[in-house]
């Protein structure tokens, strides 16, 4: 694993939206894997501005992102299709054809799961993979557990990411139950991983996830075994190790 320890929150973003950039020139056809929450923000800003400046060009990207709450639909404000076209898609050249979230709106899990894990095999495997780390572990929304999910599956939000997110809605009996996220093996199959993380409430997670022992408890732990692994994070978060 690579870390790659910036200034601030700023400066994360910057190295980030690098190291995207730098995938998305080289092989201008890549497949994104790509995340939402207030990480990535910066992130996805820093690409918008490089566009806009004619420095990237995304008409030939593919994306898929990680989640999606299941019951939301793409127009609803919290929903991840929606984070994803306010904060990249609507601003950059990318055909909204070839951006994937999972479908909230799918009530039969199953079929949600199944026709995503479809998509992942049909764009051929992600090149790169943008992840944000929730303070539990979490990647995507594999929730701690007793085995690592493989696929694509549907899952019930524990207590704390459910009170993490409810900031987001106007009560916490808006915030949804469950969520649609790829699995452990989706995101351990990306050719490249590159994990953002930001502030001093996320600095006990990042030991334990990446210095701790590799356990379904502590999903992000998986990582540690990926050999193209990069962790972008700031000084606050990397403060305990
Ligand atoms: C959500 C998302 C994750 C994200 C996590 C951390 O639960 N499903 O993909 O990484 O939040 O969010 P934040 O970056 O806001 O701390």
């Amino acid at each position: 694993m690579q870390i790659i320890k910036a200034k601030d929150y700023a400066h994360m973003s910057l190295m980030a939206a690098n190291v995207i950039a730098a995938q998305v020139s080289s092989k201008p056809n890549c497949v994104l894997g790509l995340a939402t929450g207030s990480t990535p923000i910066g992130t996805y800003e820093n690409l918008v501005n490089w566009y806009n400046q004619g420095n990237l060009d995304f008409s030939q990207v593919t994306t898929v992102n990680l989640d999606e709450y299941k019951g939301l639909s793409g127009e609803h404000d919290q929903s991840y299709r929606y984070f994803m076209n306010t904060h990249l898609f609507n601003h950059v050249n990318i055909r909204p054809e070839c951006t994937h979230v999972p479908d909230g709106l799918e009530p039969d899990s199953d079929k949600a799961c199944a026709d995503y894990n479809k998509i992942i095999e049909e764009v051929g495997g992600i090149d790169l993979q943008l992840l944000g780390l929730g303070h539990n572990g979490h990647i995507g929304f594999n929730e701690p557990s007793d085995a690592f999910d493989k696929v694509t599956h549907c899952v019930d939000l524990t207590e704390s990411t459910i009170n993490a997110n409810a900031r987001f809605f106007e009560t916490i009996d808006d915030v949804p139950k469950q969520a649609y996220t790829m699995g452990i093996q989706n995101i351990m199959f990306a050719k490249k991983i590159v994990v953002v993380v930001s502030d001093k409430d996320k600095a006990e997670i990042v030991k334990k996830a990446f210095f701790g022992p590799v356990t379904p408890q502590v999903p992000a732990s998986a990582l540690q075994l990926h050999p193209n692994v990069v962790l972008i994070a700031d000084e606050d978060a990397l403060s305990l190790i």
